[in-house]
Order: C-alpha cells, then structure tokens, then sequence
C-alpha cells in the first residue's frame, strides 16, 4: 500500500521515525512529507534514508511530477503524526502553503491525525473546533495520550505510541468499520493488587493484553473509551483514556463511575475475589515462630453490582414512565429524577441509567462452558467471554481462543487468534445490541 506520512513541526518528530519503520518492514511504500518546521527537528536526510523515497516539504522540487496533486493522489493512507496545533488548523480550513496541506487537500484516501502539542494549545476551542471540522469530513483523529511532554508538564498532549499509531492505521486501511462512532464505552483491564502491607500484595498473572486489545479496537472502531488499567505495564492503546487502579475497590469506583454514562461496559479485568481483611501498616516483620494467618475479606464483584444497577435503573425508568404511578421524588436522591413530573419519561443518560450492554469475562480451568453459563446467569451480564486458563494459556499471551456465551442467544466461538480478533467478535456483538 502506498502510504503519505505527514511529519509536522513537534517535538514528537523523532518518533514518526519509528512509526516509518513500521510501515516499511510490514511492505508499504511511504512518502515522508514534513512540514518546514519539521525538518528542524529531524531532517530530510534521515527520511530519505528511512523511507527510500525523496523528501521534500515543497511544492517546488520537482515540478515537472506536479508533487503536489500526485502524492494526494496516489495515496492509500495518508497519516499526519505527529499534527500540531497549526497543521491541524490549517488542514481544517483548507490553506495549502507548503506540499503537505496541498496533498491532504488533494487525497482521496482516508486520512488519520495523531496530533501531539501542549495541553493549553490541545485544550484551546479552535484546536477543538478544528479537530471537530476535521472529524466532521470523515478524517480519524486520535486523542493523545496524557503523560509528560516536553519541560515539566505532563496532561493530554503526547504523542501516543508509535506502534499503537501504526495500529490504527492497518485497521484503517483494513477498512474496518467506524460502527462505535458517538458510543462511550468503558473497558477494564489488568489484574488487581490486594495490598497485604506496603510492600506486599495479592495479585494475579493477568498482563492486561485482552482488555487492551479491546479499548485498542473499540477506539479505532470510533468509541470514545474509558480504559481502567489494574497495574499494566502495556504501552497505552491511542485514543483511550485510561484511568490507572490498583486495587478491586478502586477498580470499582473507576468503572462506576464511568458506567453511569455509558453505552456498555466490558469487565476484562482479573477482579480478586478477596483482600487481605487487615492491611497492615508498617511491613509484617520475619519472626522466629509460625507466621501470623493473613484473613481474607470478600470483595465486591463489580460485574455483578454492575447488572444489578442496571436492573434497578431500568426499573426506576419504567415506574416514572408509568403515570399512575408517584413519583419517588423525596425518597430518591437523584436531582433529575426529583425536577420531574409523574408521567415524565427519563432519559437514558441524564437519569444517570446504567449501560445497554454488560459484557464479562471468566476464565476458567475446567468445565469451562458449564461454569461458563452459570456464571452468565448469575452476574446478569449480556455476553460472556470464557476461556481456558492454565499453563500457556491465556495469560500474557498475544493469543487466545474463546467461547462469547449470549444471553438469550447461541454461544459463538472464536477461533485461536489474536487478542485483536477476539475484541473484535466481542465489538461486532456489543454494537449489534446497542440501539
Ligand atoms: N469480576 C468482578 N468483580 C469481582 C470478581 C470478578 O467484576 N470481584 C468480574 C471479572 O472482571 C470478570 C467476571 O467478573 O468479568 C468473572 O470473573 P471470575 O473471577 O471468573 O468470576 P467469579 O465470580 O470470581 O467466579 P469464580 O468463582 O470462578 O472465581
């Protein structure tokens, strides 16, 4: 395939270099395209050499090609990363001062924006309405990543992972579907940490890859994603907004909190069922004796409370719809609901409902499908994904094999294949529920 990389003027520059050697080693043929103030933070030479190919941020080096239609033109993809603040305006409103905004202006392809700058300039309401129109034509901008950039500060601005750019770009020119388009969706990951004292903990082997995979493809499908991350070392999916836990009970709130908005929450994390019932507060000392019993507290199952929130919502939603029944206003809490007149029927969001599709995970070690379907039962989830665990399998794994047992329909079986694959069965199942 014949793909443009945009290169503007950031400091994140550097890192297109690696994004190039992705794109040349898996076979596309890249034309490098950086702006003018690219080339001061990495220059042409070293895209030359990268991509084989000549560099030019020109529209006036070789005329005769007319390079400032047929690069546009050619192109399969064109991916600008990392955009500034500047280009991504530019592009916005249609300027073409130098070769790359001519050849956004002349591609017919799609186009992926991975913008990197200051928090201030990404946060300021033109880049927003910007980034808006850009989106509005169809381009695919994904949010950077939060954590430190250049100087002290650190906020939404960073250059997301090379590699994780590259993935979204494949699955572009893939052709995958943008079906999540406008859907918030809430994935969490990982395995908890159950803290013994400070130094100790009681954890478990999940590595966090399948909850990745599946905010990875939810973002590249178009969801705008919640990923709750226990204690994962991965580099962060682009376009998700991870908020970092480490225990069972701030995985809870985490994901409470973000489901209360959204359109379905997929439970991918390893939960600990118990927690040490007393977190000692100075480290447990080696004794001479037997070693004192650690006593185990039972955890909130999260998924569980999660089905149950939803059944009591959709209740509550049904009673107020129902004009011969009161309103509760005193006795319930909730703002909306107590502005309301009976009769009145509460929206989804602003009554703070709870999402339209639940979406859990076991892994079992034997009798996995019968487990599998009491467990489906039991936590009143929609889906259930049940997989084999044990030696190799499974965890820590790129791979995995799986059985996505539905509630009310017939159990669909996902082959050996990637975490990505499998995400993507699990997406292709929650977007056909959502309404
Ligand atoms: N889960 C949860 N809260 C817990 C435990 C598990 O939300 N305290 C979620 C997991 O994220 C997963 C699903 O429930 O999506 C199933 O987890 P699993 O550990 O297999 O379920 P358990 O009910 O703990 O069953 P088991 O007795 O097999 O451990």
């Amino acid at each position: 395939m014949k793909v443009v990389l945009g290169v503007s003027g950031g400091i994140a520059a550097y890192k297109a270099c690696e994004l190039l050697r992705l794109f040349t080693e898996s076979g596309h043929e890249v034309r490098v395209v950086p702006t003018r103030e690219a080339l001061k933070f990495v220059g042409a030479p070293t895209w030359a050499a990268l991509s084989g190919n000549p560099v030019s941020a020109e529209v006036w080096d070789d005329v005769h090609e007319v390079p400032h239609v047929r690069i546009g033109k050619q192109a399969d993809l064109v991916v600008v990363a990392p955009a500034t603040a500047d280009v991504l305006a530019r592009a916005a409103h249609g300027l073409a001062g130098d070769l790359l905004t001519n050849t956004l202006l002349t591609a017919t392809c799609p186009v992926v924006f991975a913008p990197a700058m200051h928090t201030e300039m990404w946060q300021h309401p033109a880049t927003r309405a910007n980034v808006e129109t850009l989106r509005e034509r169809g381009a695919v901008v994904i949010d950077p990543a939060v954590g430190r950039l250049t100087g002290a500060d650190t906020g939404p601005g960073r250059l997301p992972d090379p590699a994780e750019i590259f993935e979204v770009c494949l699955r572009v020119l893939r052709g995958r579907p943008r079906d999540l388009a406008g859907r918030k969706v809430v994935v969490s990951a990982g395995g908890t940490r159950e803290a013994i004292d400070p130094v100790r903990y009681l954890g478990n082997r999940s590595s966090g890859r399948q909850g990745y995979a599946l905010a990875r493809t939810a973002a590249a499908r178009g969801a705008e994603v919640t990923l709750v991350a226990a204690n994962v070392t991965l580099p962060d999916p682009a376009g998700a907004k991870i908020v970092r836990v480490e225990s069972a009970s701030e995985l809870r709130d985490a994901v409470l909190a973000a489901a209360a908005d959204a359109d379905a929450v997929v439970m991918a994390a390893a939960v600990a069922d118990f927690r040490p019932a007393t977190r000692h507060e100075a480290k447990i000392k080696k004794t001479d004796g037997e070693p004192e019993p650690i006593f185990l507290a039972k955890n909130p199952d999260i998924l569980a409370e999660l089905g149950t929130l939803r059944r009591e919502a959709r209740a509550a939603q049904t009673r107020h719809a129902d004009a011969a029944q009161p309103l509760p206003a005193a006795a319930d809490p909730d703002p909306v609901v107590a502005g309301l007149e009976p009769g009145d029927v509460v929206p989804r969001r602003e009554r703070g409902a709870y999402p339209e599709v639940i979406v859990g995970f076991a892994a079992e070690t034997h009798d996995v499908l019968a487990n599998g379907q009491a467990k489906l039962a039991r936590k009143g989830c929609d889906l259930l994904v049940v997989n084999q665990v044990g030696e190799g399998l499974a965890f820590g794994t790129p791979d995995n094999a799986a059985t996505v047992l539905v509630a009310g329909g017939d159990p669909v079986e996902v082959p050996f294949g990637p975490k990505e694959a499998l995400a993507d069965v699990v997406w292709d199942l929650v977007a056909a529920r959502l309404p």
